[in-house]
């Protein structure tokens, strides 16, 4: 499959099949993923992949703790944010809506506890940084990131990038016995789209280019 295709084409997956992902296959994805560019080659990134039976206790794990503290998906805005992002974010919500009326779930349920079990994919993995680095170092991972989710396309694979679980970093350290100095940015639920599923039929929008380009010239 060609770049622009695969671009155009990929869009976050809310439901998979469980059949396991072959570990060779992982592999090759994050080997892909490391080509990313980084600052001064630094190759900050730092991957944990969680599958089979870990992976269920993980997400066990994290479900408990969304239903005890209630920390639900959120843009994590620092100070109000300006209306038009929030704009975007209700449309976006407002257009899966229908798709969640089809399945017969609550929208708040299924993303919320959905984003903490992964969407019940076979793998999940968690992008992790050394706390040594500036936040600027972020953009690393976001790279790593964008190249993982293309390159898990191209193979057939759907995934969905997972903020929600940061929310809840304690609780994966603890299980996963991640050190103190490393930060979770954000987790990746990774497997074979379930086609069967409403949800998957879902393409978010975009605004137009013109809304996000001032040219200087
Ligand atoms: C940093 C980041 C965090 C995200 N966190 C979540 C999440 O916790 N739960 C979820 O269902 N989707 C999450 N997503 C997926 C976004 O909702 C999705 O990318 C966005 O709606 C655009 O849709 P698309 O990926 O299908 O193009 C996240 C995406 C990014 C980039």
């Amino acid at each position: 499959m060609d770049l622009l295709k695969a671009l155009k084409e990929r869009k976050s997956i809310r439901a998979f099949k469980p059949d396991p992902i072959p570990k060779e296959r992982i592999e090759e994805i994050l080997r892909l993923s490391i080509q990313a560019p980084s600052a001064i080659n630094l190759q900050p990134w730092e991957f944990i992949v969680v599958t089979g039976e870990e992976k269920e206790r993980l997400s066990r794990r994290l479900v408990k703790a969304y239903k005890e503290k209630q920390i639900a998906c959120s843009p994590g805005n620092v100070k109000p944010m300006p209306k038009t992002y929030g704009k975007r974010g209700a449309k976006t919500l407002e257009m899966m809506k229908p798709f969640f009326e089809e399945m017969k779930v609550d929208i708040d349920q299924y993303i919320n506890e959905g984003s903490c079990n992964f969407y019940g994919a076979p793998a999940a993995i968690l992008l992790c940084l050394d706390d040594s680095f500036p936040k600027a170092r972020m953009v690393d991972i976001g790279l790593a990131l964008g190249y993982l989710i293309l390159a898990a396309h191209e193979f057939g694979l759907g995934t969905c990038p997972i903020g929600l679980i940061v929310a809840y970093e304690d609780e994966i350290k603890d299980l996963l016995n991640i050190p103190e100095n490393k930060n979770v940015v954000i987790g990746v639920a990774v497997g074979y789209p379930d086609e069967k599923s409403p949800i998957n039929r879902f393409k978010s929008p975009r605004d137009d280019l013109s809304k996000f380009i001032r040219w200087v010239d």
